[in-house]
């Protein structure tokens, strides 16, 4: 029996990245995906690759109706959700003296105000299936420690570290049976790294300078993010809940 099979998972942010690679490796281990972001070409690219295992559904993280409409079609479709991968984000390297109050609102909207709703309505729709669900929150290790060149990143993904504690503690509580978990991966070699990289203007010092705060010596592939999804989408964690899975090389550990 392959790890998560008969499971029927929804991913945000799932055109390119650690949301793409999730999407295939859950498919790939039994699930069916419900692929989701705002760049939709991307992602519907995504989905018709998983063939029956894959579903699209245009999804803005930072609108509630959206929010409605995925979690609809996702039990219209596959008739129930047990896993949802809240993974959708975004950065903006602006220190605290050159960030303007519209681009701290912008990162926090997609970066925390999409994971409250994606746990909102994602246990929602999790009680109407009767899921032993679990729901999985990509924050960062710049949820753990602060980072000068961006305090929006920084505050939002710490912001998903305390929230998906507050929700796997309601659950229990509740006795859902939901666990919800974050993940922090440290740099992984996606379009988003790539462009913090370019953003200093000076690309290959960047990337060596990163390398230099991983005492392992390598940035993350995507597919080390996507394991850990794995593991927290299956049976296999069942005593996981509110913790978080570092993946950093090391980084923190200093
Ligand atoms: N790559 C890394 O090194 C790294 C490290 C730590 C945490 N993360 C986190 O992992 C997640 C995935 O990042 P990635 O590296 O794959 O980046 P990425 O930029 O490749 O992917 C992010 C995806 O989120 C989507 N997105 C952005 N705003 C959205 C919105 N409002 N609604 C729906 N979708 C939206 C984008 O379209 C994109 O497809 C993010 O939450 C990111 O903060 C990444």
């Amino acid at each position: 029996m392959k790890r998560v099979e008969g499971k029927v998972v929804l991913v945000t942010g799932g055109a390119g990245g650690l949301g793409a690679a999730s999407a295939r490796m859950l498919a790939r281990e039994g699930a069916k995906v419900v692929v989701t972001d705002r760049r939709e070409d991307e992602a519907r690219a995504v989905a018709q690759e998983l063939g029956d295992a894959g579903f699209f559904v245009a999804l803005d993280v930072t609108q509630e109706s959206q929010w409605e409409n995925a979690m609809a079609r996702t039990l219209e479709k596959f008739g129930r959700l047990d896993v949802l991968v809240n993974n959708a984000g975004m950065g903006i390297v602006k220190d605290i003296e050159t960030m303007s109050l519209d681009e701290w609102r912008l990162v926090h909207a997609v970066n925390l105000d999409g994971v409250f709703l994606g746990c909102k309505h994602g246990i929602a729709a999790m009680r109407k299936s009767n899921a032993k669900g679990s729901i999985i929150n990509i924050s960062s290790i710049a949820g753990i420690v602060g980072v000068g060149q961006f305090p929006a990143y920084s505050s939002s993904k710490g912001g998903v570290r305390l929230l998906s504690k507050s929700v796997a503690l309601h659950c229990a509580a509740k006795g859902y049976g939901i666990r919800c978990n974050s993940v922090h991966p440290g740099y992984v070699e996606t379009a988003m790294v790539e462009a913090l990289a370019q953003a200093g203007g000076q690309a290959e010092k960047t990337r060596a300078r990163m390398l230099k705060g991983i005492p392992l010596g390598s940035f993350g592939e995507p597919d080390d993010v996507a394991n850990a999804v794995l593991y927290l989408a299956s049976d296999e964690s069942k005593l996981m809940t509110g913790a978080e899975v570092i993946l950093d090389g090391g980084a923190t550990a200093q």
